[in-house]
């Protein structure tokens, strides 16, 4: 198995000083988290070891390669294939892309759209066709590449926002692929995404279901990201767990960890407390602050709190510094060079109020920090101060901890990042409130180190256990997982062979009997059940099959029987109205299946319509022997909770009565005792034995149908579904080709 890495931007930068190609590491927490995973597999750190307790099936890739920009624009094929063939010794394949795709595409769309949007600065927002336009095609250019470099053992992972219609582009052109995808940052709620204009929003979210397996960081991100789905497309989940129609995603929840015991050997080996630039830091209490320049992570309102600080404690002033360390990001964004304005002048604000000489109280660095000089400064710092105002995850806590060797130093950290629904111990404040920043500030740098230790201690335990490599290898082992479930789904299509053994079987036999069900087998659903007339082709299909001499056709349907009447009277087949209340032999009248009554619809028909009236989109269809109550156009969240209270309400009422409740697809039913398709098409069974049984259908109402078939019988489902059918096929235009297959194999001399 050969690891395919696909994200943006490449772990290591391309520059070119004086002709020269120079590589050096880029900044975030994406790259820190993967190179983290991608050293372990190559040092000795990994060994290539089994998967841990609890991780089941995960096995280590053998050779890895990422695929990215390479954070330059190269337009010059020979200087291209330089850049390629230098990065390849890094194990990294670039992406090339032009300046205005990159400034539409990655400044754009996904810096000056999704970006703030996802964070929830709804007001830094810009919708432009044009940058969706780039976005798009940026989507299909890394969608040819990774389809160049993919290898049928491989596994595809796809990181974060850049990059959410890839995974569906790339299923298009490699169905089989295995693909995961990692969203690094926050899925907002709902009534944020839908901010989006429509198409986009849909797009986005069908782009990121053509994945395997899709992971966030928290539970939350995770809840968002499928109500928006059920709001969106309509798809419902178990347990994170969405059935396409062809196709099964798995949504869950993985925490990005740090490579805790890289952080505990490299804070052992730095020299002691020092400053930037090699002063110790003796005389200060330190308190550290590092970032990306971002305006999610709340700089300023941490350079208020920490002003507030100062003038309510007095007695801290010569005695702390905060150091301020601000790695650049982003620059071509304006909001970034604004909060980049804000921050300087802030700075020199606090610092010219309050230093004096020998004491500075902000030391600010506007620099990027490789990993050394960083531990170096988380292990000399005594408290370290994470305040994003949105944060998907925030490794920079973790680091902190993690480099903690004494288990001492305070965490003072968001509750709008990722990392606190972690970091329980740590001092927890909103950002948004100054006041608590400046008074975590106080409690923190007054913490008995004996308190500091015991919320460390249990804090540095989770981080060990959970690091980056085990993140990396829960993920893909849960990768393997959904291959697995999907590859067990897949036996029960019904594929070529079994096909052609179902054709042979009704061409061999003297008589036959099909039974189909009619929504959502022969047509698909629509939002209003009378608008589902069948087309002309589909009669004439029916038409034709049911002509063949030794072929009996049934319908069988939940409908009532005047619109079965309405719809296919002129058709030589039979009908089952009403889920088998009704049957009409072909050629004879409708009869009912036993006597029945339906004096209990009076009763119920009230209770259903008050639903109905508290439910917008919801309504009620009477029939003569059952009633249905249809949700389809309902807002589905708030439909879910209804019908649960409608059925509670129903069971309780009709305790008594010989009635059915039960839900289907978007449906509730009530009908009378014993009546099913199951009763239905035994009726069709007594009558004559059959040589070749077929029975399709889509719903829980089909699957009493399939559960009274002979064993010798095919039956088939509709949708990637559990059932007792003993195929599945993926829609009912599959359906409809094998209808027609069939009429085309029925013996010419049958045929009228
Ligand atoms: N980082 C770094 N040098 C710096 C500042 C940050 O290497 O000068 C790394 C830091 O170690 C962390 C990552 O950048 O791994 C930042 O990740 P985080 O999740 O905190 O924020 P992001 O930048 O991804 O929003
Ligand atoms: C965050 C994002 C990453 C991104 C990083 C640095 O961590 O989740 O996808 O790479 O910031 O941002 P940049 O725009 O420089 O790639």
């Amino acid at each position: 198995m050969r690891l395919l890495i696909v994200s943006n931007r490449l772990p290591i930068v391309t520059v070119e000083e004086q002709g020269q190609l120079q590589f050096r590491e880029s900044a975030g927490g994406l790259v820190s988290g993967i190179s983290a995973y991608l050293d372990s597999l190559r040092g000795s750190s990994f060994r290539g070891a089994a998967a841990p307790a609890g991780v089941p099936g995960a096995s280590a890739p053998a050779r890895s390669r990422w695929i990215g920009w390479p954070g330059v624009t190269v337009e010059d094929p020979a200087k291209q294939a330089r850049v390629t063939e230098a990065l390849a010794g890094f194990d990294a394949h670039p992406v090339f892309l032009s300046d205005r795709s990159m400034d539409k595409f990655y400044h754009g769309f996904c810096n000056k759209t999704i970006w703030p949007l996802f964070h929830y600065f709804p007001s830094y927002v810009v919708c432009e066709e044009s940058l969706y336009a780039h976005y798009r095609c940026v989507n299909r250019i890394f969608c040819e590449a990774v389809a160049r470099l993919v290898q049928p053992d491989d596994v595809v992972w796809i990181h974060d926002y850049h990059l959410m219609l890839l995974p569906q582009l790339l299923r298009q052109q490699k169905p089989e692929a295995t693909i995961g995808f990692f969203l690094h940052i926050p899925f907002p709620s709902f009534e944020i995404f839908r901010l989006l204009p429509q198409t986009w929003r849909a797009e986005i979210l069908e782009g990121l279901l053509g994945a395997d397996l899709i992971g966030f960081h928290t539970y939350d991100y995770a809840q968002h990201f499928l109500r928006s789905v059920l709001r969106v497309l309509g798809h419902e989940h178990t347990m994170g767990k969405i059935l396409l129609p062809n196709h099964l995603v798995q949504v869950d929840t993985f925490p990005m960890g740090v490579d805790f015991q890289k952080f505990q050997a490299a804070a052992r080996r730095v020299p002691g407390p020092q400053d930037l630039s090699g002063e110790t830091f003796k005389d200060f209490k330190v308190v550290l602050s590092v970032d990306r320049l971002d305006y999610t992570k709340g700089i300023l309102n941490r350079l208020q709190g920490y002003e507030l600080f100062l003038e309510r404690n007095p007695q801290w002033q010569k005695k702390v510094v905060l150091v301020l360390v601000v790695v650049p990001s982003r620059i071509g964004v304006e909001q970034y060079q604004e909060i980049k304005r804000q921050i300087d002048a802030f700075v020199g604000q606090i610092n010219g109020k309050f230093g004096s000489v020998g004491w500075t109280p902000v030391l600010y660095q506007y620099r990027y920090l490789p990993f050394e000089p960083l531990v170096s400064l988380y292990a000399s710092s005594h408290v370290a101060l994470v305040t994003p105002l949105r944060d998907g995850m925030n490794l920079v806590a973790k680091e902190y901890l993690a480099s903690r060797t004494d288990r001492t130093g305070v965490l003072i950290v968001s509750e709008m990042t990722g990392a606190s629904k972690e970091l329980g111990e740590a001092i927890s404040i909103n950002p948004n409130n100054v006041g608590e920043i400046a008074a975590a500030l106080e409690t923190a740098l007054v913490m008995p180190e004996a308190e500091q230790i015991r919320r460390n201690e249990i804090m540095q335990d989770r981080l060990q256990r959970y690091d980056v490599i085990r993140w990396a290898q829960d993920f893909l082992g849960r990768l393997q997982e959904v291959k697995t479930e999907q590859k067990r789904l897949r036996a029960r299509l019904l594929r070529r062979e079994a096909r052609r053994q179902l054709l042979e079987q009704f061409r061999q036999a003297p008589h036959s009997t099909i039974f189909l069900d009619y929504d959502g087998t022969l047509i698909s659903f629509v939002d209003d059940p009378k608008a589902a007339q069948p087309p002309e082709n589909l009669l004439l299909l029916l038409r034709t099959l049911s002509q063949g001499a030794n072929t009996e056709v049934v319908l069988i349907s939940g409908r009532d029987k005047d619109t079965m009447e309405g719809w296919f009277a002129d058709l030589d087949l039979s009908l089952v109205a009403e889920h088998g209340a009704w049957i009409k032999v072909k050629g004879q009248p409708w009869r009912l299946a036993k006597p029945l009554d339906n004096t209990w619809k009076s009763a119920l028909l009230p209770i259903l319509q008050t639903y109905a009236d508290r439910l917008p989109g919801a309504f009620v269809e009477e029939k003569e022997y059952s009633i249905a109550w249809h949700y389809r156009r309902a807002d589905p969240e708030l439909a879910s909770t209804r019908v649960k209270e409608l059925v509670d309400d129903l069971v309780n009422f009709t305790a008594n009565i010989d009635v059915q409740v039960q839900q289907g697809d978007k449906v509730v039913e009530v009908r009378c005792g014993g009546i099913h398709k199951g009763a239905a098409a035994l009726s069709f069974l007594a009558k004559e034995a059959s040589d070749f049984l077929l029975a399709i259908g889509d719903d829980w109402t089909d699957e009493d149908l399939f559960r009274v078939l002979p064993d010798s019988a095919w039956s088939i489902r509709v949708g990637h579904r559990h059932s007792c059918a003993k195929f599945n096929v993926r829609s009912h235009t599959e359906v409809l080709e094998l209808l027609r297959e069939i009429s085309a194999a029925q013996p010419q001399e049958c045929s009228r």
